[in-house]
């Protein structure tokens, strides 16, 4: 059986990271995604953040598996010539360049469905229509932009981001989901569309527990934020809530033992009520189960310092480990706090295929995250990224039914860059 996307071909013009997450995903869904670089440079990560001189940086290649690269410059008007043969050819166009890139380049959306009718159009920008439409956007600015910093930090401490890469990785999920949406459509319809994705509506859609908040907010105080226990009046905006749980469960990050030289020996812990009588149990507070103070959640609310507190007394004798299993058997919800170094030796993830191995032809071996998404009948196998143009002879060849003196010419054009030289490099 054929991989899910099997026979969907795309034309990927995206890079950086928000743009190649989407087109990543849909490669191991099977799609034959070809990457558009510019000749000679390429995705401007590959150079970016690099730990081995002259090889692509494992920003470029834990973005880009499973897709093929070709160079074609889009200002060449032979290059613009074979991007049009492509786009006759392919399902699907996807970018994230700045605002107005694309029509510069004599792509427009109605230029696009004139060459071809079926094509679905994705883009993703850092804002949608409005005052901040034509400003370029990286991750942070979209989770200032969109509501994830003011939310996310101690109320007395400076807005924070998160390493999450909500803004990039986040929308480029988005946009993945809006380009299978269209296809499924198409398959009705028999045309494409265009699907537009900015990222500060991806951060603030994953923001949508804060905007509920803010509503709460003109009925009273947000009784499971901890400074409603500790007597701190509310403003007229939802407040950075520390580690509190965004549910209406109160949970916080308590120290484990070995918390004064280890930074990750932390376990998340959330009192849910159904299993307040383990927890007091498990803690050595066996009389909080009926005490008027203690035994109901409302009642628990003004006193969730000195509550966690007790917890923490009893956390801090347990690694974060021995908790966990301990509050598992109770069905306690927790979390160990995990370090990425402790992630990336994890063996159920690498079993899963959520962690995986990649063999890289100038790096070597290299560990990267592979499909989150698992589908029972389309595993995704994770293949290194391209090289910069490694595999342009062959799409001009094979998809677009060039002939050698074809190539030739286009290539002494200077559209396509030196392929030979790039083959060898
Ligand atoms: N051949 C010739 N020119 C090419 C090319 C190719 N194959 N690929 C790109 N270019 C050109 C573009 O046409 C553009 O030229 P122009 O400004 O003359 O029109 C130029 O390269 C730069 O592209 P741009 O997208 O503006 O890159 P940038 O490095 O200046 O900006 C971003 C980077 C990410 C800020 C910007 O692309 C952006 O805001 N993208 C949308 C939001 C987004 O995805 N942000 C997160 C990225 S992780």
């Amino acid at each position: 059986m054929g991989k899910a996307l099997e026979g969907v071909r795309i034309l990927d013009f995206t890079h950086v990271q928000s743009g190649p997450t989407c087109t990543q995903l849909l490669a191991w869904f099977g799609a034959d995604v070809i990457k558009v670089e510019r000749p000679g440079v390429g995705d401007i990560t590959r150079g970016q953040l690099q730990d081995i001189p002259n090889v692509d940086s494992l920003y470029f290649t834990m973005l880009n598996h499973n897709k093929r690269s070709i160079t074609i410059d889009s200002k060449n008007p032979q290059g613009k010539a074979v991007l049009e043969r492509l786009i006759r050819e392919c399902d699907v166009l996807v970018e994230n360049f700045a605002p107005g890139a694309l029509d510069r380049m004599g792509f427009t959306w109605e230029r696009v469905q004139e060459l071809n009718p079926r094509m679905i159009m994705a883009s993703i920008k850092g804002f949608g229509p409005g005052p901040y439409e034509d400003c370029k956007v990286y991750e942070n600015v979209a989770q200032c932009t969109g509501g994830a910093a003011s939310t996310t930090g101690f109320r007395d401490g400076l807005p924070l981001v998160t390493g999450a890469q909500i803004g990039d990785s986040g929308t480029g999920l988005h946009l993945a989901l809006g380009i299978v949406t269209a296809l499924y459509h198409r398959t009705q319809s028999g045309r494409g569309q265009r699907v537009t994705c900015a990222m500060q509506d991806g951060v603030l859609n994953l923001c949508r527990v804060k905007l509920r908040d803010q509503q709460r907010l003109a009925h009273g105080p947000l009784t499971e934020y901890s400074q409603y226990g500790e007597g701190v009046p509310f403003g007229d905006a939802v407040p950075r809530a520390g580690n509190d749980s965004g549910g209406g469960q109160p949970g916080r990050i308590l120290k484990c033992k070995g918390w004064e030289t280890d930074p990750n020996a932390y376990i998340y812990f959330i009192t849910q009520a159904p299993v307040w009588g383990a927890i007091c149990d498990v803690i050595g507070k066996p009389e909080w189960k009926t005490h008027p103070d203690y035994a109901k959640p409302a009642a628990r609310l003004p006193r969730l310092n000195e509550i966690f507190g007790a917890i923490e007394d009893w956390t801090m004798t347990k690694t974060k480990f021995e908790a966990m299993e301990i509050l598992n058997e109770y069905d306690i919800p927790c979390g160990p706090i995990l370090s990425m170094k402790e992630l990336a030796e994890d063996q159920s993830l690498r079993a899963t295929g959520t962690l995986v191995e990649v063999e890289h032809p100038t790096r070597g071996t290299y560990l990267t995250v592979g499909n989150p998404i698992k589908l029972s009948d389309s595993p995704a196998d994770v293949l290194r990224s391209p090289l910069l143009g490694e595999h342009t002879e062959e799409i001009l060849r094979d998809v677009l039914g060039y002939a050698d003196h074809d190539i030739a010419e286009i290539e002494s054009s200077g559209a396509i860059g030196d392929i030979r030289r790039q083959a060898a490099e």
